[in-house]
């Protein structure tokens, strides 16, 4: 869909999700992350960027695995997790738009949950490239869980934890030759519609990950 639609569509409260591309399973249960590899920290650094062309192309499941892992996955014992937290909080939930449904990233089980049987993708953000890059994620902060923070820095310090959580991906996407953009343009009432968030979840950001687009 393009732009002017799009933005015609979030104006009258009308993105709405596309029929599901296949069944998505109640559960996917990812494959363990590798917890060494990849490209030297400097090295990510040096290739990080943001890229707005992508195939179409699913990611394996072994790089999905990585992916979320390397992104929010529990790094250590007692449940800590790759990026930081205010006040240890954890309170960013990361959700995945695949074509087959939209599931809700559970670090404990390194699995993922379904939570929308549709295709959500195209309704994570206006740009076009998002309804069918193979993955959009949503960063989605719970203040229910920020009962330590005071109320006037709850938005402020989800932000920054999600902001956290997006470099892991954008560094790991780099390690792994993928391509990603972080995305603040969205329409973060039709994505909370969408996912069926209660109202104490405010959606704060989508990032898309994929194949970069081949060449000519
Ligand atoms: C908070 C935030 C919001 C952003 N929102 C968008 C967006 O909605 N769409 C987009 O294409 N890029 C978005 N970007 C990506 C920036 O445009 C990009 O990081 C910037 O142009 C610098 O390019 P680089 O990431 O390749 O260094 C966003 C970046 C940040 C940090």
């Amino acid at each position: 869909m393009n732009l002017l639609t799009k933005l015609a569509l979030g104006a009258m409260g009308r993105l709405r999700p596309r029929p599901a591309l296949g069944e998505g399973a109640p559960t996917i249960t990812l494959p363990p992350p590798p917890r060494a590899g990849g490209l030297p920290l400097m090295a990510a650094l040096a290739a990080r960027a943001s890229a707005r062309e992508f195939a179409p192309d699913a990611l394996p499941a072994a790089q999905l695995s990585a992916l979320l892992w390397a992104a929010w996955g529990i790094n250590r014992e007692g449940g800590g997790r790759t990026a930081p937290s205010a006040l240890g909080a954890q309170e960013i939930d990361l959700y995945v738009a695949l074509p087959e449904g939209a599931y809700l990233y559970d670090a404990a089980a390194h699995a993922l949950r379904l939570v929308a049987p549709a295709d959500l993708r195209g309704v994570t953000g206006y740009q076009d490239f998002v309804d069918d890059a193979p993955l959009d994620l949503v960063f989605v902060a719970d203040h229910g869980r920020m009962g330590l923070v005071p109320g006037a820095q709850r938005e402020s310090f989800a932000s920054v934890a999600a902001g956290a959580i997006a470099q892991n991906v954008y560094l790991y996407c780099a390690s792994a030759g993928l391509a990603t953009v972080l995305r603040a343009w969205i329409d973060r009432g039709a994505i909370a519609d969408a996912l069926g968030l209660p109202h104490e979840h405010q959606v704060l950001l989508s990032q898309t990950v994929g194949l970069p687009k081949a060449a000519g």
